[in-house]
């Protein structure tokens, strides 16, 4: 079953065509990818999905569980189980990260200190410091994680959740995804990485507003070794571009 449905959906910011009759279907407990070059449209369409001000005025439907919820706000859409991880992770200044994760506590997600333990950072060193530009992007990132899995959202869009992240820090947000779906969440990561690519089930190739491809990791993947979108829209990209 789809949990997340979009039916022609459309979006123009300052009257530019952003997204173009976007229809997709997010199938229930997948790891889903979003791929395509930079300006895709990638980060709109979480907006969209998420319901974020200024992203609200769409043609089209979108459906949470069959239902539309094209006129639900970010905070009614929120407390439906939608959530999202900013490709620059938001601050909360003034908060502690324990009070953030507080925050964001659920009874169906993890325990904080078991969330700090996925996400790699000690708990006793991390919950007291404040959840802002004393953090690194990367740190950031991480806690942004720990709140979902506390969180245990029912859908995840994460968008390029290995940006400003290390080799071994990548393991640990793997971690997380793998809980989160375990424990019943979809996910829909946008990413460049062909390290998460890998860790989808399902993947969709975004082009100029448009998804132009589906299907397998394999499959979306040879556009990577490739390095080349095969589009007919007006604006083609520049061979070897997948950025
Ligand atoms: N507020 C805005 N007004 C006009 N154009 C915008 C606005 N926000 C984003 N865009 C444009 O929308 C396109 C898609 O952006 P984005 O969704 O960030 O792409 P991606 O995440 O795939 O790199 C880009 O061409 C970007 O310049
Ligand atoms: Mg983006």
């Amino acid at each position: 079953m789809a949990i997340l449905k979009l039916e022609n959906v459309s979006l123009s910011l300052n009257n530019k065509p952003i997204l173009d009759s976007i229809s997709v279907d997010f199938w229930e407990g997948y790891i889903h990818a979003i791929v395509g070059p930079n300006g895709a449209g990638k980060s709109t369409l979480s907006y969209v999905i998420m319901g974020l001000s200024n992203y609200r005025t769409i043609s089209g439907t979108l459906y949470f569980k069959n239902k539309p919820i094209n006129e639900l706000s970010v905070y009614q859409r929120a407390r439906l189980g939608i959530s999202l991880a900013w490709q620059e992770p938001a601050r909360f200044e003034g908060l502690t990260v324990y009070q953030y994760l507080k925050a964001s506590k659920k009874d169906n997600g993890l325990s904080i200190e078991e969330a700090m333990d996925v996400i790699g950072l000690p708990a006793q060193e991390y919950l007291p410091r404040a959840c802002d530009k004393t953090l690194s992007g990367g740190e950031r990132k991480r806690i942004e994680l720990a709140s979902l899995l506390v969180m245990q959202p029912e859908v995840v869009l994460l968008d390029e959740p290995d940006s400003g992240i290390d080799v071994e820090a990548l393991e640990r947000i793997f971690d997380a995804m793998a809980i989160l779906k375990q424990r019943g969440s979809t996910i829909i990561t946008i990413t460049h990485s062909m390290a998460v690519l890998q860790k989808a089930e399902h993947a969709f190739l975004m082009c100029h507003g448009n998804i132009i491809d589906k299907g397998g990791i394999d499959k979306i993947s040879g556009y990577f070794e490739n390095k080349c979108i095969p589009c007919d829209h007006k604006n083609i990209p520049i061979s070897g571009e997948t950025r």
